[in-house]
């Protein structure tokens, strides 16, 4: 038996108490926020995004859709919402506050100014003096911003990440990080030019450009600001695989810490998260749907996790998926399955039957009343009828030789 294993992180210069920080959205709008959020007992917070005073922002009514998919109400969010519209010196305020009441939690400013680079340097200069840890520049925003030449405008052209990551260092007098947007072809280039511009670290994903749905009563667009809408950010549990994609190649290509971001619902999604090489997590959705009060199980079950898997601490995690992600020529053409139906089990439903008929390689034998059984010659393990069984281990793998 394993002594309770230790979850604190050092991540760049923060030595965090646990791996879980606020990402910069609603739940850190303000001060008095990010403090409750605190004392719920998050590690650490980002605040939402601080701009200069001389760039105009709009909270657009309303800013909000959802998706959902059978039983489940909400797996997609969709945002048009843009950055923080308070004045840079009531921030100033702020970040001097909650330092002050809680000087060992962490607490990054996230900032975003037009592509100018003294606009970035002075904006730097003036949240990092402030008593941030650490800076994260957004370059990420997916609407609204982009139109004016910020966020995603920024992070999907590498000359500007590097001419504007060097000019938040210059300006900063803590570590640079680099938020990236998942709206590019390949992120593990943009990572690399924040590296090379001398990022201290990278945090992804910001949301994914969307388009919700569309009220097929009204035809309007979702969300509807005065019958009309935009393409916005989706975050929430469906953004998790490419939230994880990308911070597994930022992993791969970086040799600097990122921070894993995107549709983190509970402790378990922060571990895989973690296997993939993030070293701090950040979350959203999950908060602004269920408060800031998930803290608890968020660290309840990672701490149970790592003591039933045998792990001291929390670093002992981090990246040990990586080595498993490889090119799609290297995996092994050889290894050969066939689906096996334990007759026990089934409950004779004949999902897996029609999904082998009519999406797969008919090789599922089926009469009513009867359990199911796999045809091995036809099988080509493709492992459709596994993910539709609704009985867990009634379906399983057996190894063969072709
Ligand atoms: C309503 C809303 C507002 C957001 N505002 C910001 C912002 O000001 N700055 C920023 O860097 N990211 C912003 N984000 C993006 C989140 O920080 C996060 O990257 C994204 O939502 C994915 O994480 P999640 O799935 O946990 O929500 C916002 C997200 C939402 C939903």
């Amino acid at each position: 038996m394993v002594s309770k294993p230790d979850i604190s992180v050092k991540f760049c210069n923060l030595e965090l108490e646990s791996p879980y920080l606020l990402s910069s959205a609603p739940p850190t709008c303000t001060g008095e926020m990010i403090m409750r959020a605190f004392e719920a007992g998050w590690a650490g917070a980002v605040t939402k995004t601080i701009k200069p005073d001389k760039t105009p922002v709009y909270d657009l009514k309303n800013r909000f859709g959802v998706m959902g998919f059978e039983t489940k109400q909400m797996i997609l969010f969709e945002n048009i919402e843009e950055v923080s519209k308070r004045p840079v010196g009531t921030w100033v305020n702020e970040i001097k506050e909650i330092k002050r009441k809680f000087p060992e939690k962490a607490l990054i400013g996230s900032i975003m100014a037009e592509c100018k680079e003294e606009d970035w340097e002075e904006l730097a200069r003036v949240v990092s003096e402030a008593g941030v840890d650490m800076l994260e520049l957004n370059f990420g925003c997916p609407h609204g911003m982009p139109e004016r030449g910020m966020g995603a405008f920024i992070g999907q052209r590498t000359e500007l990440i590097q001419k504007l990551t060097k000019a938040a260092k210059r300006g900063s007098s803590v570590p640079v990080m680099v938020k990236l947007t998942p709206n590019v072809t390949d992120i593990a280039f943009t990572a690399k030019a924040a590296e090379e511009a001398g990022a201290d670290a990278i945090s992804a994903i910001n949301t994914v450009l969307g388009l919700i749905g569309i009220n097929i009563d009204t035809f309007e667009p979702i969300p509807t600001v005065d019958g009309m809408s935009t393409f916005g950010g989706l975050s929430g549990p469906g953004v998790k695989p490419i939230g994880l994609r990308c911070v597994a190649q930022i992993a791969q290509a970086t040799n600097i810490p990122v921070s894993g971001i995107g549709g983190i619902t509970t402790w378990k999604d922060a571990v895989e998260y973690l296997l993939v090489g993030a070293g701090s997590v950040q979350v959203c959705t999950a908060v602004m749907w269920r408060g800031y009060r998930i803290i608890s199980d968020f660290v309840d079950g990672l701490t149970n996790y790592l003591a039933d898997k045998g792990f001291s601490s929390v670093q002992e995690i981090i990246g040990k998926t990586l080595p498993r992600l490889t090119a799609w020529s290297k995996l092994n053409k050889d290894y050969t399955v066939v689906a096996s139906i334990n007759k026990d089990l089934c409950i004779k439903c004949g999902l897996c039957y029609v999904a082998c008929r009519d999406g797969g390689y008919q090789a599922i034998k089926f009469e009513q009343g009867k359990s199911a059984e796999v045809d091995e010659e036809k099988c080509d393990a493709c492992s459709l009828c596994t993910h539709l069984c609704p009985v867990p281990g009634c379906i399983t793998w057996k190894k063969v030789t072709k």
